[in-house]
């Protein structure tokens, strides 16, 4: 299973939407795929109508409550009895238990800290191929266990006065997690969202390339205020608007992060 973080300190940059359209892609081609919601906000939970409490959440799996294969939700495709036809996509939710969650870990000086997800992940079964982490505008502790999980991280960004606040901090973090945890960790890269043809955006780029040293993906999404649209009416770019230019977008980005895996 590859899993990849999808992780930018800065909030809006599009984590949300990639994370959702990238899953749905590669569902599309034939993966098994796990989306996990790691943020309070719960967007990818409420996107895919699968926010709540009355159910089990990514907290409850940080907090050896519950297993992955308990908590995760069935979206689309199945397992038969027989292995499995075609691809399929679960998700585990979120929702604001996470912030608890968060500080018990903190407090819990019994178990370690920055591996749960890991040997979460480790021990599930399913036989996914995919695991895609969606994660909150911030580094705690779930977050850093996304980073100790991954084996790769792709970060978001949008060309704008303050596109690389924070991508130094994301860096450290990286270096960290792979320092102590997790030696094979890689930056996938930015990727770079809501793009615009135009001087500004072409040396946003050059720019973010510069200082990223190469990690940023040949695609860009482009903007497209259909993103929009699809995040009101919970259907993924491929779904709502097929031609439109970040759902070719998304299809052309995911051909790059299989590639590169
Ligand atoms: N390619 C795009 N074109 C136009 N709008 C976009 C595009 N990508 C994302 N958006 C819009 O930008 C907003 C933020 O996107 P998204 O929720 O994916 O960001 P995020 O980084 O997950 O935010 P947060 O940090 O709050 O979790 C949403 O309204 C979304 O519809
Ligand atoms: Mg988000």
């Amino acid at each position: 299973m590859r899993t990849t973080a999808i992780i930018n300190l800065k909030g809006g940059v599009g984590k949300t939407t990639t994370a959702i359209n990238l899953a749905y892609q590669l569902y599309l081609m034939g993966g098994a795929v796990l989306l996990i919601d790691l943020d309070k906000q719960g967007n990818v939970s409420k996107f895919f109508n699968v926010h709540g409490y009355d159910r089990p959440s990514v907290a409850d799996v940080l907090l050896g409550r519950d297993t992955i294969g308990g908590s995760a939700r069935s979206l689309y495709g199945e397992k038969t009895t027989h292995g499995r036809e075609g691809g399929f996509l679960d998700v585990l939710p979120a929702n604001m238990s996470l912030i608890e969650a968060d500080e018990r870990i903190l407090i819990d000086k019994t178990k370690p800290q920055q591996t749960r997800l890991k040997k979460a992940l480790d021990g599930a079964e399913g036989g996914y191929d995919y695991c895609i982490i969606d994660c909150a505008p911030d580094i705690n502790i779930s977050v850093f266990n996304a980073l100790v999980a991954a084996d790769d991280v792709i970060i978001p960004v949008t060309i704008d006065r303050f596109a690389y606040d924070g991508i130094k901090e994301i860096r450290q973090q990286i270096d960290n997690a792979r320092d102590y945890f997790n030696p094979g960790l890689e930056i996938g890269g930015c990727l770079v969202t809501s793009y615009r043809d135009n001087d500004f955006n072409r040396e946003g780029v050059e720019y973010l390339t510069a200082v990223m040293e190469g990690h940023v993906y040949e695609t860009r999404i482009r903007w497209s205020g259909l993103v929009n649209g699809s995040t009101f009416e919970c259907e993924p770019l491929d779904v709502y608007s097929p031609r439109c230019a970040a759902a070719r977008g998304y299809r052309e980005f995911a051909r790059e992060y299989v590639k590169g895996g």
